[in-house]
């Protein structure tokens, strides 16, 4: 495998930083090569704005426009051509961040911001049918493994906990993001009860975050229904004879 890790942790000494040790090591050991993105390390630019279009910005367009048309012109900010760069060297994407108030810290949101430019991910010139996403798109082919901490145990991100099932917290990344652009997308990796972990339960996370990246290529990706295979109507509506009655996140898995 290629793989471009891209991680978000300010602290090397953390246990987000030793995780990401753990699956480095584990996947070049076992012969695939690998470019970490380490965005605090990088000192990455977490917003866009009018410095990303190094071509000046046309001022026809709104901002997130504009990086649409300075990806298709090739003239976005140098680090973000970059990090385009080595997502189009990978077939990999693993993504690793604690989780920071239910969502990823804002430098790798940022990463998403402004490397997933519109022309990037998704060829957004004028083209018949229905519109390449959820499913297709520029990434696709590509395998997507989000690998998350997180404060709160396993239980208050159970069915009734207090948090939320983790796979819907995680859903606009999993669901929004990655299967938008395309890319299969795996279960996540979640290290639970993370915060000041004692030094005894290390092993065990380390041990699954080596499994688990170890085991990329054979796992079964999540089940999410694609755009464009009939599910859904024209305004991306789920057809009514489909799981009727049923709303919420869960519809958008086949099955
Ligand atoms: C700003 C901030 C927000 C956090 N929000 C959450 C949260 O919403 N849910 C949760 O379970 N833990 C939350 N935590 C706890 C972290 O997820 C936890 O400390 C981290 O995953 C442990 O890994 P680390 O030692 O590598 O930082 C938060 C921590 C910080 C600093």
């Amino acid at each position: 495998m290629k793989v471009l890790w891209v991680v978000a942790h300010p602290e090397q000494r953390s246990l987000n930083s030793a995780l990401r040790e753990e699956g480095v090591h584990a996947l070049t050991e076992a012969g695939h090569s690998v470019q970490v993105s380490d965005l605090y390390a990088m000192k990455w630019k977490a917003v866009v704005d009018r410095d990303d279009f190094t071509d000046g910005l046309d001022e026809r367009f709104v901002v997130p426009n504009a990086l649409v048309a300075a990806y298709n012109a090739g003239t976005a900010a140098p680090d973000i051509l970059a990090e385009q760069e080595k997502i189009a060297w990978a077939d990999t994407l693993v993504v690793q961040f604690p989780l920071w108030w239910q969502g990823m810290p804002a430098i790798l949101k940022g990463w998403f911001d402004r490397v997933f430019a519109m022309g990037f991910v998704m060829d957004t010139r004028p083209h018949p049918g229905a519109t390449p996403r959820y499913g297709q798109g520029e990434l696709e082919g590509k395998r997507a493994l989000a690998v998350v901490t997180t404060g709160h145990g396993a239980e208050s991100y159970g069915p009734r906990g207090i948090n939320g099932p983790i796979d819907q917290i995680l859903f606009p990344l999993l669901h929004g993001t990655l299967w938008y652009a395309g890319m299969s997308v795996l279960p996540p990796v979640v290290v639970h009860r993370a915060g000041w972990m004692p030094e005894e339960k290390y092993p065990a996370a380390a041990a699954l975050v080596r499994e688990r990246v170890l085991a990329i290529e054979e796992t079964a990706p999540l089940p999410f229904r694609y755009q464009n295979h009939g599910d859904y109507d024209d305004d991306l509506v789920l057809r009514p004879e489909i799981d009727a009655d049923a709303g919420g996140l869960g519809v958008h898995y086949l099955g």
